[in-house]
């Protein structure tokens, strides 16, 4: 392999079979099935990273004492794989993907994974269940690498043992409604980062740390959670970015060191600029949103990650007020934006930004 490992493949022998996989295929849901096989990495202080796998996709041994059971020190990543018309297989901006991993690593104390190895546990995995990648429409295969430590100590100190996992799950539209606006509830009693904490790193607790709010949202009949920072500045949905569309055709989204780079925002918003529209990636009060909105000069919000591509947010609910984006200008922006992101993943435009990798 490139990055000059040798990796050890057992098959399973127990794989899905092509009916049953078939089933799964025609109507995936995000995040209910996994493929046959997973990939895995060790890293030791003292070894360095060995042992890549590919193995049958099962259940994981670890250690009651196992430190991530205890603290937490965990990171992952999402991308996707596409299947293009000549039955080729693309993932969309995996090199980022490997960076941001390195990132979170830094922030988590866990060690950083080499690019070349990212790269190659995705292709060994792609290799072996390459039959998973579905090719309806707007289907995909969801890549989760992710990376834990095993050590088995109770002190709290980074792991001198941590393991690294590859693993996939065909997916279909994140939400159930699909593209359909979204409701927003707007999270006053919980924040889900502060200055200086691990909000822009992808670790578990940042979402753990969603699920109560994400839960309130639910009640109040919202799909999604808007966190603010200092009770006053945008930050982020339970799991994706949020981006504000002006009538004059800027696009506003937060700058923050306390929110997660998104790969599909910053692709997004260069697709945008490509068109000529004005970004701003700025700090955003709320005021100014409902202000923008009130004034008409707001005109609509999307939200977008990789899970859920990009979807018009149609409300935003506070507890003592709302802002609503109705009607298809308030759509338009984002929709187009959609499509054009999604014929460059499923190669059915030029990719002119080299974005898609054949691995
Ligand atoms: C993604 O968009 O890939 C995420 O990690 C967020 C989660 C809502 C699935």
């Amino acid at each position: 392999s490139p990055a000059g490992l040798v990796w050890q493949v057992t098959n399973n022998e127990t794989a899905k079979s092509a009916e049953e996989r078939a089933a799964i295929l025609a109507d995936p849901g995000f995040g209910n099935h996994f493929t046959d096989h997973m990939a895995d990495i060790c890293w030791s202080e003292k070894g360095g990273w060995h042992r890549p796998r590919v193995s049958p996709y099962g259940p994981i041994q670890l250690d009651p004492a196992a430190a991530v059971l205890h603290y937490a020190q965990e990171i992952f990543e999402g991308l996707k794989a596409y299947r293009h018309a000549d039955g080729s297989i693309r993932t969309f901006r995996p090199y980022e993907n490997a960076a941001r991993m390195q990132r979170s690593a830094r922030r988590m104390a866990l060690p950083e994974l080499p690019v070349e190895i990212f790269i190659d546990s995705l292709k060994q995995l792609i290799a072996v269940d390459a039959d998973w990648v579905p090719s309806a429409p707007e289907t995909s295969l969801y890549l989760r690498p992710f990376m834990f430590a095993k050590e088995a100590f109770l002190g709290v100190r980074p792991a001198k043992k941590v393991a690294y996992y590859l693993i996939a799950s065909p997916a279909a539209a994140y939400f159930p409604g699909g593209v359909q606006p979204v409701n927003i509830w707007l999270s006053t009693h919980y924040a889900r980062a502060g200055k200086g904490g691990t909000g822009a790193a992808k670790t578990g607790g940042n979402y753990a740390s969603s699920l109560l709010p994400q839960a309130e949202a639910h009640e109040k009949g919202c799909q999604q959670v808007l966190f603010l920072d200092e009770g006053k500045y945008l930050e982020e949905l339970g799991g994706m970015n949020v981006v504000l569309v002006k009538k004059d055709g800027t696009l506003l989204t937060p700058e923050s060191d306390s929110i997660l780079e998104g790969i599909t925002r910053d692709s997004i918003l260069r697709l945008a600029a490509d068109r000529g529209h004005q970004i701003e990636q700025r700090p955003i009060t709320l005021d100014e949103w409902r202000e923008g909105a009130a004034s008409g000069d707001i005109i609509g919000a999307f939200a977008c990650g990789t899970a859920a591509v990009v979807v018009p947010i149609g409300r935003l609910l506070g507890e003592d007020f709302e802002i609503v984006h109705s009607g298809p200008q308030s759509e338009e922006l984002a929709l187009s934006l959609r499509e054009e992101l999604t014929d460059i993943q499923y190669g059915r435009v030029e990719d002119r930004h080299g974005w898609m990798a054949r691995l």
